[in-house]
C-alpha cells in the first residue's frame, strides 16, 4: 500500500501512446503534486480530482501525494487523465482493491460531482487498448465510439462511484455491444444521380472518377449542374470496408467536433467553403488537429469555386494529393495525419463565367481570364486526372415531356463502380489512381498502337510526365469499367478526351 499503478493513454496525432499513472502516498506535510503534465493542466486536474473524490464520499488522503504520469512530455489537455489519477489515489490509500487494476485502461474527465465527462479521441485510444489486450473503462457518453473497435471490451461508467463499485465487485459495468459493423450507409441526404438530366459526358466522368479513385475538375458556365453533379459523388462510391471506416472515424474522433457515431461507415464527403483558412483546410493548431483534407480521408474533398480559394491554401494540397498524408510541423514536434482523399473541384472558366458559352456572352479580356486561371498553379492542375467542361444543357432536356429517357439512378451507377473497384482490388490491391512506379508499369502496360497514340497526344498537348501517367491510369479505369484486360486505343482516347482544361488555355 502507498503506491498504485494504472494505465491510460494520451492522444498524439492519430496515435494513442500508453501513459502509466503512478500514485505514491508518503508521510509528511499534506500536499498534492502531479508530475508529467503542463502546469495549467495540473492545476485544473488536481482540483477536479479532489472535489470528485470528496463528493463521491471517499476520503481524500491527507498525506504527501505524488502522481507521476509517464512519459513526461504529454499534451496539455489533462482532463482525460482524471479518472486514472482519482482511482490511483483511492487504490494507494487502500479505499479500493488494486489487484485487478492492470487488466484495464481508464480514461475520462471528472466533473466536480464525480460524474464522468466524455473525452475527445476515444477511438484511437480504444484501438490501442484492444491491441494491448486490456479492457477499457470510459465515460458512458464516449462508449459508443469506443465500441466501434472489434474485439474490445468497453465498460461504460457514468460516475467515479460506479467504477469503484465495479472494482470492489459490488456492481458490474455492462460491456457495450459493438454496433452492427456490417451495415454500410451512404451519406446521400436525398441526393441522387436520377436528378441530373443530360450531361452524359460529365456523368460518365464522375463514374470513372469514382471507379478508379481519380481526382476530377468540372469547369463551365453558371448553372450547368457542376455543383449538383459533384455533390452526388458520395452516392456512387462503393461502401467503405472496416479498415477504411475505422481510419476515417479515427481522424474525426480527434478533430474539434469529434466523431458522430451516427455517421459510422459513411464515406466522408467534405465541402469546405472557399473562405476556409489554411489551418481549417489542412490542419494545425496546438495541439495539432486534422483539417478538412484529413477529415476527407477515404472519402471526397469537394472544393467548389476552386479559384476562389486562397492560393496558398491550394498549394498545400499538393503534398496530400501525392502522398495521401499531411505533415504539420510545429516548433516542438511534428504531427502527421492521413489524407488520402479524392479531390472533386468545380469552377467557372473565367471571372464572368461565360467563356466558351454558345451565346457568346463572355466579356472577359484575355488578361483577366489568364489571371483568373493563374490562381490555379500548374502543379495542382497536373494532379487532377480528369478535367472536363460541363456545357449548358439544352432546354428541352431540362423539361422532360415524359417521352425522353429517365436518367440512371445512383444505385445503378454504384453497382458498376463497385464491380470495377473489385477488379482493381483483386489485381493490384489498390485503386488505379494510386498506382505508382513498378506497379504502374506492370498493370497499365500499353501495346504499340496505344503507346504511340498517347505519345503523339502528349507532345501535341505538351503534357508533363505526371499528366502522362495519370492519363494511363484513367485509361486503365476505363478498361476496367468495360471489363477489358488490356488497355486499347479507345480507352486511351477517352482518357485524353477527359483532360480538357489544359487545352483551353
Ligand atoms: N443537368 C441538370 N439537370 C437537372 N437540373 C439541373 C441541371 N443543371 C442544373 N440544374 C439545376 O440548376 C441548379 C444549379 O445547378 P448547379 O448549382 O449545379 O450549377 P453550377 O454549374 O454549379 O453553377 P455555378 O457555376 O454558378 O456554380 C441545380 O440546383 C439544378 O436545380
Ligand atoms: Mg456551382
Amino acid at each position: 500500500m502507498g503506491l498504485a499503478t494504472l494505465y491510460t493513454r494520451a492522444v498524439l496525432g492519430i496515435a494513442a501512446p500508453l501513459v502509466t499513472v503512478e500514485v505514491h502516498l508518503a508521510n509528511g506535510l499534506p500536499c498534492f503534486n502531479i508530475v508529467g503534465l503542463p502546469e495549467m493542466a495540473v492545476r485544473e486536474s488536481r482540483d477536479r480530482v479532489r472535489a470528485a473524490i470528496q463528493n463521491s464520499l471517499f476520503e481524500f488522503p491527507a498525506r504527501k501525494i505524488t502522481v507521476n504520469l509517464a512519459p513526461a512530455d504529454l499534451p496539455k489537455e489533462g482532463g482525460r487523465y482524471d479518472l486514472a489519477i482519482a482511482l490511483g489515489l483511492l487504490a494507494a490509500s487502500g479505499q479500493i482493491p488494486d489487484a485487478k487494476l492492470a487488466a484495464y485502461e481508464f480514461a475520462g474527465e471528472l466533473a466536480l460531482s464525480g460524474e464522468l465527462r466524455p473525452i475527445r479521441g476515444v477511438l484511437p485510444l480504444a484501438l490501442q487498448a484492444a491491441r494491448a489486450g486490456r479492457q477499457l473503462v470510459v465515460p458512458a457518453a464516449s462508449a459508443a465510439e469506443a465500441a466501434l473497435v472489434e474485439g474490445l471490451a468497453v465498460l461504460p461508467a457514468a460516475t467515479l462511484l460506479q467504477v469503484t463499485a465495479f472494482l470492489h465487485g459490488e456492481q458490474t459495468l455492462t460491456a457495450l455491444q459493438p454496433v452492427a459493423n456490417d451495415s454500410p450507409r451512404e451519406a446521400d441526404e436525398g441526393r441522387d444521380m436520377v436528378d441530373v438530366f443530360g450531361q452524359h459526358q460529365a456523368r460518365r466522368a464522375l463514374e470513372i472518377a469514382a471507379a478508379g479513385g481519380h481526382n476530377l475538375l468540372f469547369f463551365g458556365p453558371p448553372g450547368t449542374g457542376k455543383t449538383m453533379l459533384a455533390s452526388r459523388m458520395a452516392t456512387i462510391l462503393p461502401p467503405m470496408n472496416s479498415a477504411e471506416a475505422i481510419e476515417s472515424a479515427t481522424v474525426a474522433s480527434i478533430s474539434l467536433h469529434g466523431f458522430n457515431v451516427a455517421k459510422w461507415r459513411q464515406r466522408p464527403f467534405r465541402a469546405p467553403h472557399h473562405s476556409a483558412s489554411a489551418v481549417a483546410l489542412v490542419g494545425g493548431g496546438n495541439p495539432p488537429r486534422p483539417g478538412e483534407v484529413s477529415l476527407a480521408h477515404h472519402g471526397v474533398l469537394f472544393l467548389d469555386e476552386l479559384p476562389e480559394f486562397d492560393r496558398k491554401v491550394l498549394e498545400v494540397l499538393r503534398e496530400p494529393l501525392e502522398a495521401g498524408r499531411i505533415t504539420i510541423a510545429r516548433a516542438a514536434h511534428q504531427a502527421e495525419f492521413p489524407a488520402r482523399f479524392q479531390l472533386i473541384a468545380a469552377m467557372n472558366p473565367c471571372p464572368c463565367g461565360y467563356l466558351g458559352h454558345p451565346g457568346g456572352r463572355c466579356r472577359c479580356s484575355g488578361d483577366t481570364v489568364a489571371r483568373y486561371r493563374g490562381r490555379l498553379s500548374g502543379p495542382l492542375l497536373d494532379r487532377i486526372d480528369i478535367q472536363l467542361e460541363v456545357p449548358p444543357v439544352p432546354q428541352q432536356q431540362l423539361l422532360p415531356d415524359g417521352s425522353g429517357e429517365i436518367p440512371e439512378n445512383s444505385a445503378t451507377v454504384r453497382l458498376r463502380v463497385v464491380l470495377c473497384r473489385q477488379r482493381q482490388e483483386q489485381r493490384q490491391g489498390c485503386t488505379n489512381a494510386v498506382l505508382q512506379g513498378q506497379q504502374l508499369e506492370q498493370f497499365c502496360t500499353l501495346a504499340r498502337a496505344e503507346r504511340e497514340l498517347l505519345l503523339l497526344a502528349s507532345e501535341r498537348l505538351g503534357l508533363s510526365a505526371r499528366a502522362h501517367q495519370r492519363i494511363r491510369k484513367v485509361a486503365r479505369t476505363i478498361a476496367d469499367l468495360a471489363n477489358c484486360a488490356e488497355i486499347n486505343t479507345s480507352h486511351i482516347s477517352e482518357a485524353l478526351s477527359l483532360r480538357q482544361f489544359d487545352r483551353q488555355l
